[in-house]
């Protein structure tokens, strides 16, 4: 079968890489995909947003399954087109990508059905919002309603840094539309964990759970950016608190969007934080996590293509529960210098084999092949995976590699899993 894969990152590759391991699949594309997919994958030059191209191309090659990395083609309705032509995809159509396109949609159906979440009001007044902000106990999580490409989330440690933002946000519109309206929530305090599951609609499989890394420098020190690195499985995340996310947010998610006539089909990532309270919901996303999945996929036994071609096609409950590979997985990131801010691109990488040892892999994130050199082509350059029988050996492995990689200002988290040696509860 062929498939098609929507995205440039390192979480396109992750899914371009294991999808090769499927015996069923002969032929990988990707739109637009990026120098190291290249190296698996036949990358067609069409924008993850142009729907109408990449119906086209999938019609046009038949391809088997499309697979979707991002939001963004999800939120403008790629799954509803490939549906009405009859084409098999992997992803939630719009109106249930509204469970990440909408944070105040999200919030408000968490509240009507019970998932467990932070108390939390909406404003579409900043004169409203900064009054309430008054009135409150900080820090408290101030949110843009729509996509801001991860930058609409603050959390704010006192009122004037709260009215700056809630100015950025709905006065000076750094975000648009997206800021029309905002959320304040309380800030919870515990262990973050990113949980993904896929879905048809009716069954549910949760994966492993992960742990990602978002701000920039050790110590979760810097600014905030779309990740710095993550691993799997997380020790927090034990079959009691399993169970719990399972029944009180992923099976109430999918059941309360068939309640309001949405059938919900792909993959929902929870960002949740472990509370004393249990599990909550900080966020939902309606795309695989990134870097979450360069950690987790690699410790999937099964075959990702019959899993998410199941889910795609509303037999997921005939795939039973998949098999994972015994110890951990760690993902590294090395990221331009200045990221998440101004990056150079171009920059000139050296040392990068697709010969790593054994149970590494390096996932291109923003790369470019210019004849026999190598160049960088983003803020995040590359995901360095490792896995081994436990999460030390893991991260040793991924961290081998990645000192062998370099490039001018490349710059790196040293301490990845830093977290998985402390308590449950902050
Ligand atoms: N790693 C965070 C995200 O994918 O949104």
């Amino acid at each position: 079968m062929k498939v098609l894969v929507i995205g440039s990152g390192g979480r396109e590759h992750a899914l371009a890489w294991k999808l090769k391991q499927s015996k069923k699949v002969d032929k990988i594309f990707c739109a637009p995909g990026n120098g190291g997919i290249a190296q698996i994958a036949k990358c067609v030059n069409i924008k993850p947003d142009s729907i109408k191209a990449l119906s086209d191309f999938a019609a046009r090659n038949k391809i088997g399954l499309t697979v979707v990395g991002p939001e963004i083609p999800l939120v403008k309705g790629i799954v509803d087109e490939f549906q009405r032509r009859k084409l098999k995809i992997f992803g939630p159509n719009k109106k249930a990508a509204r469970l990440e396109a909408s944070k105040v949609f999200a919030k408000e159906f968490m509240r009507k059905y019970h998932i467990p979440t932070s108390a939390f009001k909406v404003f579409d007044n900043p004169a409203e919002a900064i009054g309430f902000c008054k009135s409150v106990e900080f820090p408290v999580v101030i949110k843009a309603d729509g996509l801001a490409a991860g930058k609409g989330v603050v959390v704010a440690r006192k009122l004037s840094q709260a009215e700056s933002v809630i100015n950025d946000m709905m006065v000076k519109r750094s975000f648009g539309n997206a800021g029309d309206r905002i959320l304040i929530e309380s800030f919870l305090q515990g262990q973050e964990v990113s949980v993904m599951a896929v879905t048809d609609g009716k069954a549910i499989v949760p994966f492993l759970s992960s742990q990602d890394h978002k701000q920039a420098f050790d110590g979760d020190r810097g600014p905030n950016t779309g990740g710095m690195g993550a691993y799997c499985p997380t020790s927090f995340t034990t079959e009691e608190i399993g169970e719990q996310i399972e029944e009180h947010i992923l099976t109430r998610t999918v059941n309360g969007l068939n309640s309001e006539g949405v059938k919900y089909r792909g993959v929902i990532y929870a960002g949740l934080m472990l509370t004393a309270q249990g599990p909550k919901v900080l966020e939902f996303n309606c795309r695989f996590g990134d870097p979450e999945t360069q950690a987790v996929l690699p410790l999937l036994k099964s075959d990702l293509h019959d899993l998410l071609l199941a889910c795609a096609t509303g037999k997921l409950s005939s795939f039973g529960k998949p098999a994972w590979h015994e110890g951990a997985a760690a993902c590294v990131v090395m990221a331009s210098r200045g990221y998440p801010g101004k990056y150079s691109k171009g920059v000139q990488i050296t040392g990068l084999s697709n010969k790593t040892e054994v149970g590494s892999y390096i996932f291109h994130a923003g790369t470019v092949q210019k004849g026999n050199r190598w160049v960088t082509d983003g803020g995040r350059v590359l995901g360095v995976m490792g896995m081994d029988k436990n999460l030390r050996a893991a991260l040793n492995r991924a961290y081998r590699t990645a000192h062998k990689i370099k490039f001018d200002g490349a710059m790196f988290r040293k301490d990845i899993g830093f977290r998985a040696s402390k308590p449950i509860m902050g």
